[in-house]
């Protein structure tokens, strides 16, 4: 395996990940590699993006093993919100307050293409929806508030 994580700010990161048409080798051994990559790094979540595909999969840390759901879709979302600090691989030694929904309620698909569901309302729900907007090209800085960006962008200055 060679793949490694892209980090900020590479412009694949930004990109929106197509739909997986189809469940190929290819995208088993992808799914294989981002689950090697996520152990490695002891992370709790990877989008294809980070490592430079953009194919709607994400690896999640759910139930204790890092698993591959494909294709993912939130079905609902609470109306109330948490602010829970968040880290991203791409953006090593980063940890950001980000207001997120409390609870959703997410459907994708396994790597053998059977439909998982799944309803949360602590960290799944919150690591779903940081990887479901990798998937759309959104970081998880673009999800600061109009303060804490002004915050952000004045410690990166020189
Ligand atoms: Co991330």
């Amino acid at each position: 395996m060679n793949r490694k994580i892209l980090k900020y700010p590479n412009p694949i990161l930004k990109k929106k990940a197509e739909k997986v048409k189809e469940i190929t080798e290819e995208i088993k051994n992808l799914g294989r590699d981002m689950i090697e990559i996520l152990e490695i790094n002891q992370g709790v979540g990877l989008a294809s993006s980070q490592v430079g595909e953009l194919k709607r999969i994400i690896a999640v840390r759910f139930e204790d093993r890092p698993r591959i759901f494909i294709n993912p879709v939130i079905l609902k979302k609470s109306k109330e919100t948490e602010v829970i600090e968040e880290g991203c691989l791409s953006f090593p030694g980063l940890f950001l307050k980000i207001k997120r929904a409390k609870e959703i309620e997410v459907k994708a698909l396994d790597e053998n293409g059977k439909e998982i569901r799944i309803k949360d309302n602590g960290l799944i729900s919150r690591i779903f929806q940081h990887e479901i907007d990798h998937l759309e090209g959104i970081l998880f800085i673009d999800r600061l508030s109009f303060w804490q960006r002004l915050k952000f962008q004045l410690k990166l200055w020189p």
